[in-house]
């Protein structure tokens, strides 16, 4: 792994490299795998061996025939050694069976919680710029690419050696023109196999990334299903998916074609290898140079040796196919963090809760820039209001505080401790953030509360929702506490949504709180109501708040007033009102009943 590669301190460390991703979960288990491997030679060598024992069969009839003998006496070791032969195949193959059931699903929970608790650690941007369908649908596609790939080295490539070589074994003994011949062949067919499969892996991988973006798209058009309804484009949407889809199939009939010309080759060359070794081996056996036993136990190992080879080659096709469906979601998943704790970070400790930020420039990758040496200090327990156009750079603000994104110059300091040299988690559990729409967990009313702080009882999880005013609303749905609000909290209206945030932020109880838009979804009665459990909330922190709507923060110590990333007017409610400034015309504009919310001044 090269050194620029930045990986979170206690992100799983994975390698970017399929095999080597791979081969770093197989070792998990590298008991039971060699467990696998033990049992699956036992068992190759069992099967293989099956042709010598029928050998020793037929040559003991035929010795018993020529002497008058009696055959089941002339024949008993070699049958014994066959019944011997077909157990040992029963309880090898069944070991190994019991080994894999102790191994897959551990295995592939393994693959699939390391690859979340790695995505975990992506940068907020990571997942504004991927699907979240599609991310979902790589962590079960390289789970189970990376079991497949095991299976077959375990059961399809390495029995195929073992039986190689045992067979090579018996047949030289019996003939060492015919084991040359066979050990030949073999070698350049596994070569030619192996290196025309290779090709496969990159076709695969293409085929595993037009699969996701479909899987990505319909949980997109799933998502905003509202919106094809409200358009009438329900015709339109399909033809989106199906022009996805046609991509898809292109990449799966290029993957098949390719695979198929292969299989040509495959086929043909094990069908004629097939047929002159059971000629050659008749001439030998014509010319004398074998037995009538012998002659069987080469035709049935050629055959078999043949066939496995065959069945080799095919899976030379899978292997690279399940290879590459795991590059495809490697490259995906494991890219650097862009967002991580330096080494030996420090716990943030807020005592006062002043926030700076100093000579601050921003701007988001390949975008405008937001701020240019910005400068401004929020003092100890200062409670602000932060206004402006849209687009003026008020969450940006807030998101940097949070460091969401980390700035280009400059720095943004807590109580004097630089955010970059402070750890994301204490950062985080340091600041209550109420964002503009947030999002609920499709779990119970009490658990989404109760996230906020996960030993609060739940009398506190109610006393908070009191004060948020959403008591109310939640005992009158169905289940009251346990009632699950759908996928993101689409079962709530967006002001009861922003109630259970706000009795969330409540419940966290941290030292500096953020409310970027957090009461914009509320009329303004139930905004009045709960100015009471906010003003509390609020009480000896450092508070931020973002709002259009000014009455929610006229009253507050201090007023920013953002325009094009930089901070215009600087001043409370009634200073900004005196200096006649945008403010003031906001304000007029707003009061003189522009705006609906006028009613309450
Ligand atoms: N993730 C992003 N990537 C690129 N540009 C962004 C991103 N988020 C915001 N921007 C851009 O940054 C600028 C500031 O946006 P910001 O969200 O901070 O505005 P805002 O003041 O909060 O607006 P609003 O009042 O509408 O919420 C805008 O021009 C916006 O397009
Ligand atoms: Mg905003």
């Amino acid at each position: 792994m090269d050194t620029t590669f930045t990986i979170a301190r206690d992100a799983p460390r994975l390698s970017r490299s399929p095999w080597r991703f791979a081969l770093h979960f197989y070792l998990k288990s590298r008991y039971t795998l060699a467990a696998i491997f033990v049992f699956e030679a036992a068992q190759a060598a069992c099967t293989i061996l099956l042709p010598y024992a029928v050998k020793e069969i037929i040559d003991a009839v035929t010795l018993a025939h020529a002497t008058g003998a009696d055959i089941f006496a002339t024949a008993k070791d070699a049958l014994i050694l066959f019944a011997l032969l077909n157990l040992g195949i029963v309880l090898f193959s069944r070991a190994s069976g019991a080994m894999l059931v102790l191994t897959g699903p551990f295995l592939r929970r393994e693959i699939r919680r390391s690859l979340f608790s790695y995505i975990q650690h992506h940068s907020h941007r990571y997942f504004i710029s991927h699907f979240a369908g599609s991310l979902a649908n790589r962590i079960a596609e390289v789970s189970m690419s990376c079991m497949h790939a095991l299976w077959t080295i375990a059961f399809d490539f390495y029995p195929l050696i073992i039986k190689s070589v045992v067979a090579l074994v018996v047949l030289f003994a019996a003939s060492g023109e015919l084991a040359l011949t066979l050990c030949l062949w073999l070698g350049v067919y596994i070569y030619v196999s192996f290196v025309l499969a290779q090709r496969c892996r990159v076709y695969a991988q293409d085929f595993a990334e037009a699969r996701s973006i479909v899987t990505g798209k319909v949980v997109d058009s799933v998502t905003n299903v509202m919106n094809a309804k409200m358009f009438a484009r329900r015709q339109y949407e399909e033809d989106y998916l199906t022009d996805y889809l046609n991509h898809e199939v292109d990449h799966a009939m290029r993957t098949y074609w390719y695979m198929e010309k292969l299989r040509w080759f495959q086929y043909g060359a094990a069908m004629v290898l097939m047929v002159s070794m059971v000629g050659y081996a008749l001439k030998i056996w014509a010319d004398g140079g074998l037995t009538v036993g012998e002659f069987s136990m080469v035709a049935g190992l050629a055959i078999m040796l043949i066939e496995a080879a065959r069945g080799l080659s095919r899976s030379f096709l899978e292997f690279f196919e399940y290879l590459g469906n795991i590059s495809d979601g490697v490259s995906v998943f494991v890219q650097p963090h862009e967002i991580v704790d330096r080494p030996g970070a420090a716990r943030l400790q807020v005592s006062r809760g002043e926030i700076v930020f100093d000579d601050v420039s921003f701007s988001y990758p390949e975008g405008l820039a937001v701020f240019e040496h910005l400068d401004v200090t929020i003092e100890p327990r200062q409670q602000v209001g932060l206004v402006g156009f849209s687009g003026s750079g008020k969450s940006t603000f807030v998101n940097l505080i949070l460091r969401f994104f980390e700035c280009n110059a400059g720095s943004i300091r807590i109580d004097g401790q630089d955010i970059l040299d402070v750890t994301q988690d204490s950062l985080r559990q340091n600041v209550s953030m109420i964002p503009q729409d947030p999002q609920l967990f499709h779990r119970s009313l009490m658990e989404n509360i109760r996230y906020g702080r996960l030993d609060a009882t739940d009398a506190e999880v109610v006393k908070a929702a009191q004060k948020a005013h959403a008591h109310g609303f939640i005992l009158q749905t169905e289940h009251g506490y346990d009632s699950l609000v759908g996928e993101r909290g689409v079962k709530l209206s967006g002001g009861q949504r922003q109630r259970v945030a706000i009795a969330r932020a409540i419940l966290k109880d941290a030292p500096i709180l953020i409310l970027d838009e957090a009461t914009s979804s509320l009329d303004s009665v139930t905004e009045k109501k709960i100015q009471l459990g906010l003003a509390n909330l609020m009480q000896g922190r450092t508070v931020v708040v973002v709002a259009h709507r000014l009455s929610t923060i006229a009253n507050m110590d201090r007023i920013l007033v953002f325009d094009e990333g930089r901070i215009v007017e600087d001043g409370s409610h009634d200073a900004l009102l005196r200096i006649e400034g945008h403010y003031a015309r906001l304000w007029n504009m707003q009061a003189g009943g522009f705006l609906p919310e006028t009613d309450e001044n």
